[in-house]
This record gives C-alpha cells, sequence and structure tokens, in this order.
C-alpha cells in the first residue's frame, strides 16, 4: 500500500489494496486517517461491484439514500448510477455556467445534516476533460488575516435549494417539493467534527445570503469569499481513470466538474454520500 499526495493543495492516492476482498484492520486505520489529512482520496482500483463500492464506503462512515430513486441500484439502493454523458448536441451546455455541475459547491448543504463526504466511482470516462475539480476551503481560511477570520467566525448564512445567487438554476419545482426544503441556517465558517478545524462553509449554488446584513454587503462578502477559496493554489483537479475511487470530505472542500467533455462519449459513475452531523461553528467536545 502506497500514499502519495496528488497536489500541494489537497489530495493524496491510494495505491495497491484491492477492494474486492475485506481489507486488513491496519489498512482501514490507514485509509481513515488519511482520508482526514488529505480531505480527498483516490483509491486507484479495478471497476468495482455496487455491492463491493458500498462495502468500501461503509468503511469511512453511512451511506445513505439519495432523493432520485431512479439512479438507485437496483439491489443496493444506497448506490445510485450517474450516467453524465451526453447523448446528443443539445443536452450539452451552451456554457458552462448553464450547468449546475460546473459551480463550485460543497454538497446538499441546504439540508440540516448535509453529507460528509461524497464517494464517486467511476466505470466509463471521456477522452477528454469531465474532470472533477476541487478547492481546500481550510486551506484558504487559514490564510486569512486574524482579523478577517474573527469577523467571519461568528457569522451565519442562509443555504437555500434554490438562491438568485446560483449561476445556473435549478429546474422548477412543485409548492410541495419546495415546502420540503426550507431554508437553512449554517455557519459560515465550520468547525470539523473531526479534526476540530476551521474550514470557510460556502456554496455558489446555494448560499443565499448572511444573516444580519444588507443584500448588497452580504452579496460583496460572499463574492469575495467565492474568488479566495477557488484560486489555483488551493485547487486540485482530478482527471478520471476508469476504476478510481474517491472520497472527498464535503466539511472542508468544494467542488464542480469541467462539463466541457465530447458529446456522444460515456461518462459513468458510482456515487454514494456517506452522513454528517449538523455543521457547527463551535468546537465540540
Ligand atoms: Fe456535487
Amino acid at each position: 500500500m502506497k500514499i502519495k499526495p496528488l497536489s500541494d493543495a489537497l489530495g493524496a492516492e491510494v495505491i495497491g489494496l484491492n477492494y474486492t476482498k475485506p481489507l486488513k484492520p491496519h489498512e482501514i486505520t490507514t485509509l481513515k486517517s488519511n482520508f482526514l489529512d488529505y480531505h480527498l482520496l483516490c483509491l486507484r482500483s479495478k471497476p468495482l461491484t455496487p455491492k463491493q463500492f458500498y462495502q468500501l464506503a461503509s468503511l469511512f462512515g453511512t451511506p445513505f439514500t439519495e432523493t432520485s430513486r431512479f439512479q438507485w441500484d437496483e439491489n443496493v439502493p444506497q448506490i445510485s448510477r450517474l450516467d453524465s454523458s451526453y447523448k446528443t448536441k443539445d443536452s450539452k451546455p451552451k456554457t458552462p455556467k448553464d450547468s449546475r455541475l460546473s459551480g463550485w459547491h460543497t454538497d446538499h448543504s441546504f439540508k440540516k445534516f448535509p453529507p460528509k463526504a461524497t464517494l464517486l466511482h467511476s466505470h466509463q470516462v471521456p477522452s477528454k476533460a469531465g474532470q472533477t475539480r476541487f478547492c481546500n476551503t481550510e486551506k484558504s481560511y487559514q490564510d486569512l488575516p486574524e482579523k478577517i477570520k474573527l469577523r467571519l467566525n461568528g457569522l451565519k448564512a442562509v443555504h437555500s435549494y434554490d438562491t438568485i445567487r446560483a449561476p445556473a438554476r435549478p429546474p422548477q419545482r412543485t409548492p410541495e417539493e419546495i415546502a420540503e426544503t426550507p431554508d437553512i441556517e449554517h455557519p459560515l465558517v465550520r468547525v470539523h467534527d473531526e479534526t476540530g478545524n476551521r474550514a470557510l462553509y460556502f456554496n455558489a449554488g446555494r448560499t443565499d445570503r448572511i444573516v444580519g446584513l444588507e443584500r448588497k454587503e452580504s452579496d460583496l462578502l460572499l463574492d469575495e469569499i467565492h474568488e479566495h477559496i477557488t484560486q489555483k493554489k488551493y485547487r486540485y483537479d482530478h482527471n478520471w481513470s476508469v476504476g478510481d475511487v474517491i472520497i472527498w470530505d464535503n466539511r472542508c472542500l468544494v467542488h464542480s466538474v469541467n462539463v466541457d467533455y465530447p458529446v456522444g462519449e460515456s461518462r459513468i459513475h458510482l456515487r454514494t454520500l456517506l452522513k454528517g452531523k449538523r455543521p457547527s461553528g463551535q468546537k465540540q467536545n
């Protein structure tokens, strides 16, 4: 088993393990501690079955079923099969901004209990582009001047299923669907429930406003945060190989997709999300 950093910003790759068989206890401990240290692990693997992928994900937490039932695997509903291929020219966004996937986000932040981590496992990859890109919001928080840290630490942000700030808006929903997803407040600076480290908790497609600020002032601050956290020095772009399993930490990373891949080429992943705690701005004992 070898662990090698993937970039200066975040992430490490793990080579030499076979995920079709149970791992040894010391291998599991090493994977878990490296996940917390690097925020993202790329486990180099052969393609796994949904059941094998579920078992691997379960080493890190509790996988749960997603809302879109049509994507569920028929035997393991906690695993979704995502087909992001463009079958026709019209299905490809005219510009990346038209796709919600290309915006920088942390998964499901409109929920009271957002998933602590996401796992993606590639089964088919296009010949170019299609990278999943990540930025380290713990590092970008640490680099802020103390005065700014102090100011941001006391702030809360409203996360909404839909916001006028989103670069691409979600499809229209029924009143029932809207009622199911009320706005939720999260701390702007989140304390990681396992490491105790602080990170900026921001989602370009969901963070609507800062509680207590006028819209103009709130927009200005959120724009500054967006610009700060997405600088090159905090970023790693992952070029997918078939079989890669990526697990990333939604508590201290944001991610986006380079959606400019060729029409007619398959891009297929298995995905699962791991249950998370309510984001907190305070250290827990
Ligand atoms: Fe995502």
